[in-house]
């Protein structure tokens, strides 16, 4: 079943105003209690003492003229009793029992010394009928109680009430949402009129269709990059094939240039191939293979070593400065660091050097993996793209036949694997692209 929130917070509300109501009817009714009581005991203290003032001044005379004043003090107070005891404890005057027909009665035992002449008195004991203060008291007690469940049942529909209208803008940005077309990804939501407390949602929202949109773009892009790199080298094979086929006797040493050309291109199918589905493993976080490398300084001497032939080729130097440790896979690092050195060569100027540089980034427990050479600078613009699936600054420049930029997207993704980050920059005359890696 569906939760309502405006059920829900009506009837909480009418819960709590039903305590509330009768905390303070409580409150009232003990208060009423109390101011009854001092009443009573007051009473009974002045009838005490003009019994006593009685006794005092009519102490010469026989006792029963003395009880009978007594008797008429008591008419003229009207709803006290009393009750005179000896020293010896026995009833001098009074019943046995005070007030014995009535539930609901207040007593006070009052010491008398000094009194009655021959016939000592020790205390009296008075008791007064208070059922009429006790019927009122109960009269309260039971407005009260109305009181508080109207109230509740009012505050319950009232609430009801308020909470549907003051949810309406809710329902409103349930019907825009709803009203979205998943096709176009470009909508989004306005938070102008609306409710303080929908704009941190609406704001979500939008950087969440951003985000969508984003990878969507990217989605369609990578599609259409894929098709378009596997779609030269196969229509160069079709075509190729084809007149191969044309031939009725094909020269051996022709078919044999051709087969070659025809490896070459399917190698680099495959590398495109290889390096996708690399790509698409690492997103997925399948390699985990991690372990502590004390010296980081150590793989990227067997990633020089592969590329020396290369580095002497164009008459290259090579420098590694710093050092670390952290949990890597070192596989994964030294493909990373192959594909920046490789970069790192083509671009380079002829005789200058390369720089690998390992450092800490002390603050944020990354490890920093630098490869610097001297070259033209890449512009600005393309630097947030350097990372995407088949992106190239220049595709003339970078000979697009054998390179197809996924070697910085693979960069990253192996940076992101490692709880990293690719970056680039350019430094005057320095080309600086590396990737962090968290050192545990
Ligand atoms: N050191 C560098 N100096 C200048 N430009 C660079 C450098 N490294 C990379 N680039 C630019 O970034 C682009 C992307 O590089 P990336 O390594 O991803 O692809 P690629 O080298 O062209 O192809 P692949 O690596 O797949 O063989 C390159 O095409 C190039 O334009
Ligand atoms: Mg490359």
């Amino acid at each position: 079943m569906r939760r309502s929130i405006a059920k829900r917070s009506s009837l909480q509300m009418s819960v709590l105003s039903i305590f509330g109501v009768v905390l303070i009817a409580f409150f009232g009714y003990h208060c009423v209690w109390m101011w009854q009581e001092v009443r009573h005991q007051e009473a009974l203290e002045r009838a005490a003492v003009a019994i006593e003032q009685v006794l005092t001044r009519n102490s010469e005379l026989l006792p029963t003229e003395m009880w009978r004043r007594v008797d008429e003090l008591l008419v003229s107070i009207g709803n006290v009793r009393a009750k005179v005891y000896g020293v010896e404890g026995q009833v001098l005057y009074g019943p046995q029992v005070l007030l014995s027909q009535v539930k609901h009665k207040e007593t006070l035992f009052f010491p008398l010394e000094n009194l009655g002449g021959a016939m000592p008195i020790q205390r009296l004991e008075l008791a007064m009928d208070i059922s009429e203060d006790r019927k009122f008291l109960n009269f309260i007690g039971a407005m009260f109680a109305v009181a508080a469940l109207v109230w509740g049942v009012l505050v319950m529909l009232l609430s009801g009430t308020l909470a549907r209208f003051e949810l309406k803008p809710l329902n409103k940005f349930g019907r825009k949402i709803s009203e979205l077309d998943p096709s176009d990804l470009s909508l989004r939501i306005k938070g102008d009129g609306e409710p303080e407390e929908l704009y941190p949602v609406i704001e979500q929202f939008n950087r969440l269709m951003c985000k969508v949109e984003q990878h969507q773009e990217q989605l369609r892009s990578f599609n259409s990059n894929v098709a378009h790199e596997l779609n030269t080298p196969l229509s160069s094979l079709t075509v190729s094939h084809e007149l191969l086929l044309r031939e009725k006797y094909p020269n051996p040493d022709h078919l044999k240039e051709a087969l070659h050309s025809h490896l070459e291109e399917l190698q680099r199918m495959n590398r495109i191939i290889q390096s996708m589905l690399f790509l698409s493993h690492a997103s997925q976080g399948q390699y985990k293979d991690f372990r502590l490398i004390d010296k980081l300084s150590q793989p990227v001497m067997v990633v020089m070593d592969y590329m020396e032939a290369m580095l002497e080729e164009k008459g290259l130097h090579f420098e590694l400065r710093g050092d670390a440790s952290a949990r890597v896979d070192t596989e994964l690092i030294k493909r990373a660091l192959s594909n920046l050195v490789s970069n790192a060569i083509r671009y380079a100027n002829p005789k200058s050097t390369i720089q690998i540089k390992i450092d800490h980034e002390q603050a944020n427990h990354l490890v920093r993996f630098t490869v610097s050479n001297e070259g033209e600078c890449i512009p600005e613009n393309s630097v947030p793209h350097l990372f995407e699936p088949f992106y190239r600054v220049d595709k003339s420049r970078s000979e697009s036949g054998q390179n197809h930029g996924l070697g910085l997207a693979i960069v990253a993704a192996i940076a992101r694997l490692h709880g990293g980050e690719p970056f680039a920059q350019c430094d005057g005359q320095w080309v600086r692209i590396g990737f962090t890696v968290r050192r545990v």
